[in-house]
């Protein structure tokens, strides 16, 4: 497939005119000759506004698990169009999601909405925070919870080698280096620095706040020692285990990675898949803790649980609870993965896969990575020219490499040909062209 940009390169350039890089978030610019505009999603396929077909698996970053535009759902989102949208006041609907999240995820004792995955984390921030006195909180490095202040801190990988702790650096200006101070890190994996950090700033931490699966980062899993290690070490500390599922929640598992790994949060946020695609998302937790809210501890947002959300999130909650859609899923995921190794092996090409089948981190190195270092490890110059090519053969993939393949349910057999063979495209193009390097470099 030789891909015709034009249309798309055309409104590029409109759109600059109006909106900074031409975007509505700065993840979506991909350069001024690769960035792309839907026009439409169908299943697990998007359309460009050339009419160029993908079998799409971004998802955008995960919430279409059912697949876009799913019927089902968009039939309840219209019914939830009927009941009017936000009234700042509450509807029955609001109990009988909560009642069902309760039912898959048990940690879920008591809920509250909101509209993004951001809103959710830094609502578990703060509530932590209310309820243990107490303002530090630990985050694993290579993790990303949302784009507010106290979660966009990064370390350089130029830095990672040198010896001791290396400094800590804002993602983005405007983030007040004052406070940077509450925030402490750890590697995944890694039980004893997360006890000495714990251990040094005892009586100063609020919380653990974790993804088990890392879900912007490869999907590198923490063992399941690690979290039951991490479970114990919180309560021995006095510190709240916070597990921010919005990109794991009811996909890896009905109950997410909680479920997965059998460990049980304090707090736990969800997004994403709760309402594919539809805006919302869930803080929820331990009873104690959550009836805090309304008792000194602020919440609230004036399109929280939008009526539209809410039907759609029931809806696609009573899929994911009732059908067998994320078995499917996974199975996809698993077949995806060995297609793909099929292709790798056949060339000699060291590599593994981490994460869970339905959101899966491909690795270009033979031992699976167990932290955020370790990703240097991997090849991801190949990957990101891999990339390049997939784009261009009709399978979108996320163009930086610590971003996993998100599977739905609306993947099928036609989707799963159409990426092996676009990818051993991509791979055999991406080896003649670094052989070619090489040559000229020789
Ligand atoms: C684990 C995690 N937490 C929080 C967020 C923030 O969610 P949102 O983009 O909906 O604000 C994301 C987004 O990708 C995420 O992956």
């Amino acid at each position: 497939m030789s891909r015709v940009l034009t249309k798309n390169h055309a409104h590029f350039q409109k759109a600059l005119t109006r909106l900074p890089l031409g975007v509505a978030s700065n993840f979506r610019f991909w350069g001024e000759d690769r960035t792309i505009y839907v026009k439409y999603g169908r299943g697990g396929r998007v359309f460009d506004l050339d009419d160029n077909g993908y079998v799409d698996y971004r998802l955008g970053y995960g919430p279409a698990i059912l697949g876009y535009a799913d019927p089902r759902v968009d039939e309840a989102a219209r019914e939830g169009m009927q009941v009017g949208g936000v009234f700042a006041l509450s509807t029955e609907r609001e109990y009988r999601v909560a009642e069902r999240i309760a039912k898959m995820v048990p940690a879920a004792e008591l809920v509250r909405f909101s509209n993004s995955g951001t809103e959710a984390v830094m609502a578990a921030l703060r509530l932590a925070r209310a309820y243990t006195g107490k303002d530090d909180y630990v985050i694993l490095e290579g993790s990303y919870h949302g784009l507010f202040d106290a979660a966009m801190w990064y370390t350089p990988m130029d830095k990672w080698s040198q010896v001791g702790d290396p400094e800590v650096y804002p993602y983005s200006q405007g983030i007040p280096l004052s406070t940077r101070s509450f925030a402490h890190f750890v590697q995944a994996n890694d039980a004893n620095q997360l006890e000495d950090v714990l251990r040094r700033h005892a009586g100063k931490v609020a919380c653990l706040l974790i993804e088990p699966i890392m879900g912007n980062c490869l999907g590198i899993a923490a063992d399941p020692a690690y979290m039951r290690a991490a479970r114990s070490l919180c309560d021995r500390y006095g510190v709240l285990l916070v597990i921010d599922e919005v990109k794991t929640g009811f996909r890896v598992a009905r109950g997410g990675a909680q479920e997965l790994y059998g460990v049980k949060a304090d707090l736990c946020t969800f997004a994403k898949a709760m309402g594919n695609g539809y805006p919302i998302s869930v803080l929820a937790g331990r009873e104690d803790i959550m009836r805090k809210l309304g008792h000194g501890v602020a919440h609230g947002g004036t399109y929280t649980a939008h009526s539209v959300s809410l039907a759609a999130a029931e809806r696609t909650l009573q899929i994911l609870d009732e059908t067998d859609a994320l078995e499917r899923i996974a199975q996809y995921g698993t077949a995806l993965r060995q297609g793909m190794s099929a292709i790798l092996r056949a060339r000699g090409i060291a590599h593994s896969f981490v994460g869970h089948p339905s959101m899966s981190g491909l690795y270009f190195a033979q031992d699976p990575p167990r932290n955020y270092r370790d990703w240097k490890g991997s090849d991801y110059a190949f990957y990101d020219a891999a990339a390049r090519v997939l784009h261009d053969e009709g399978v979108l993939c996320e163009p930086d490499s610590r971003e996993p393949w998100f599977v739905c349910a609306a993947h099928d057999e036609s989707c799963l040909k159409q990426t092996l063979a676009a990818f051993e495209i991509a791979v055999e193009k991406t080896l003649t062209a670094q052989s070619g390097r090489r040559q000229a470099g020789a």
